[in-house]
């Protein structure tokens, strides 16, 4: 349990804030949202439905109260147009900005829409915070930031060539928020998620994530293609840590004005090894699937393995991830049965 996580839950609830969620119908947007809400938070929201969904904004509303539905605000709009982010960020102490395009894949496939977004559309809501003044921002950075480095496991400050457009945005946003700290002062926090899982995570579409994709191909008793020969690795971490990363940076901005945390388990899983944790996740259930995986050519842009070192977080935010894969696949599968009836 982190210590730091209980400490400052209960100073927020003793005096809660107003925060900014951008992305908040997506799957981690939402997961904050419904989690800041609880600690009766003030939150304002911002999200085009690009890739979220208005059913994720409904689930959260169904899991807190009508006095802590009160508190939320929620705004349409694009992360590309500046005045939206002016609009967004008015008297919002806290930043958490998650709203951009996901997706190896989708940015080989359309390089240009992911740069508007992700490097674009960060830098309005930069600026838009920085000129507000708000006391933290905190967004959503990548593991895929460490591209081609081979050591493992990966540490922040050695990063590689980035292997993908995905990657190059959010590199540049790491770079453009470390100039902001040099050039203006304006403190912020890049979190390097590693495979974020769990529920509202969506299962469907070209460029569903993995465990999303085969949770749902095993309900659905359909074949699960691995690409690769199933060895590559991956560390993957609960939504449910991630949110902890995100309420804990917001809270403990850093002196030197820009650092990034690794955010993950620090556990190393093979797609081969994953396939039989959400097989036997399943059937504890009660879904039972037996077809063994097919395996097919590796994907353009992939890192082979990626395994985080969590030490930075750990020491710097009191982040102490509480829940492991196996223990976030527990909580995730009753979520998906249901949703995917
Ligand atoms: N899920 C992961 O494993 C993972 C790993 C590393 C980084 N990230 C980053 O975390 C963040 C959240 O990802 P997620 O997995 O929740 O994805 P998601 O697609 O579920 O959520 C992204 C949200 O941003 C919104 N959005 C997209 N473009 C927008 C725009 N122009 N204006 C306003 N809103 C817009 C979408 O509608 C969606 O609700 C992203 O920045 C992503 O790059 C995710």
């Amino acid at each position: 349990m982190s210590q730091a996580f209980e400490v400052t839950k209960a100073e927020l609830l003793a005096q809660p804030r107003t925060w900014l969620v951008t992305g908040c119908a997506g799957f981690i947007g939402s997961n904050l949202l419904e989690t800041l809400l609880g600690l009766n938070q003030k939150v304002v929201g911002l999200d085009n439905f690009a890739t979220g969904h208005r059913r994720n904004l409904d689930e959260v509303k169904g899991q807190v109260s009508p006095a802590q539905w009160a508190n939320f605000h929620f705004i349409e709009g694009d992360i590309r147009d500046l005045e939206t982010c002016r609009t967004a960020v008015k008297g919002v102490d806290y930043v958490l900005h998650q709203a951009a395009l996901g997706s190896v894949p989708r940015s080989l496939n359309d390089p240009i829409t992911s740069n508007a977004v992700n490097v674009s559309g960060f830098l309005n809501m930069l600026v838009a915070a920085r000129d507000e003044g708000v006391k933290a921002f905190v967004f959503a950075a990548s593991s895929s930031t460490y591209g081609d480095h081979p050591d493992l496991p990966k540490v922040e400050h050695k990063i590689g060539n980035p292997l993908s457009p995905y990657a190059i945005t959010k590199l540049v946003d790491e770079l453009y928020a470390k100039i902001f700290a040099q050039s203006y002062g304006f403190k912020s926090i890049g979190l390097r998620y590693f495979n974020v899982f769990g529920k509202r995570q969506d299962p469907n579409g070209a460029y569903a994530a993995v465990i999303p994709k085969w949770t749902a191909a095993m309900i659905h008793q359909q074949d699960i293609t691995v690409n690769g020969d199933g060895e590559t690795s991956r560390d993957f971490c609960f939504v449910e840590n991630v949110v902890q990363a995100n309420i804990l940076a917001a809270t403990h901005m850093p002196e030197s004005g820009f650092e990034v945390y690794n955010v993950a388990y620090h556990a190393q899983t093979t797609l081969n090894t994953l396939f039989g944790y959400i097989r036997d996740g399943l059937a504890a259930n009660g879904v039972v699937y037996t077809k063994s995986p097919i395996y097919a050519d590796f994907r353009k842009g992939d890192v082979r393995h990626s395994f985080a070192d969590i030490n930075k977080a750990k020491s710097h935010l009191g982040y102490e991830p509480a829940f492991s894969i196996t223990q976030g696949l527990a909580k995730a599968m009753p979520w998906y049965i249901q949703f995917l009836k």
